[in-house]
């Protein structure tokens, strides 16, 4: 064997190892990167969540829930639901509690758990702030699925990504 193809052999060897690590590289960061589609619409659910549908009022900005104001809104962190399950909520909020819905036909139809407004009476939950459009309530489904559910402690980064850098909010959660 000749100088030249060892040297040949000894880089082949040396890149196939590196070409499958960067290859791995190349995939992991494409599962974990969100397509901008997808950033797009968490951001758009974020902004419902904190603004339109104003769901941290009652459930707090990191969804680890609250009582006072609203009754006992539960944690989103640990909750148990299912998307659908999730997305029903948000739409038609729930029986006898005041957890709002917020698809605006809710109860003008029997859509919602079969009731109307009517046969509902007394246990029909409060109306939301503002009512949300399909996508709207998608893009916050969406959000609370991404940044919220099954997440451990809220953290100073997820304050930060919540509420920016410039208030004293996220102090509390600096390590
Ligand atoms: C006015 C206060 C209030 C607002 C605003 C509010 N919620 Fe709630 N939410 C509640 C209360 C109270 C409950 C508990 C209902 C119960 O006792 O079952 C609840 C329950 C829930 C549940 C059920 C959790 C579970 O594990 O069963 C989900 C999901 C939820 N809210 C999501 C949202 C989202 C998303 C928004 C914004 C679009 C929102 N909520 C806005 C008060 C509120």
């Amino acid at each position: 064997m000749n100088f030249a193809s060892m040297v040949l052999r000894l880089s082949r060897a040396a890149l196939l190892p590196a070409g499958l690590l960067l290859a791995c590289a190349a995939t992991q960061a494409r599962a974990q990167t969100p397509v901008p589609e997808d950033a797009r619409t968490l951001e758009f659910g974020k902004d419902i969540f904190k603004t339109k549908a104003r769901c941290q009022f009652c459930h707090k900005w990191d969804g680890t829930g609250d009582q006072g104001y609203g009754g006992n809104a539960l944690s989103l962190r640990k909750t148990e639901l299912t998307r659908e399950q999730l997305t029903e909520v948000v739409k038609c909020g729930r029986l006898a509690t005041e957890m709002p819905y917020h698809d605006k036909f809710a109860y003008t139809d029997k859509r919602c758990f079969g009731v109307t407004r009517e046969q509902a009476g007394a246990e029909a939950p409060p109306d939301a702030n503002q009512f949300l459009q399909a996508s709207e309530i998608n893009a916050v489904v969406a959000y609370v699925f991404a940044r919220i559910v099954g997440k451990g402690a809220p953290n100073y980064d997820e304050c930060v990504d919540f509420w920016g850098k410039d208030t004293q909010q996220c102090e509390p959660f600096r390590k």
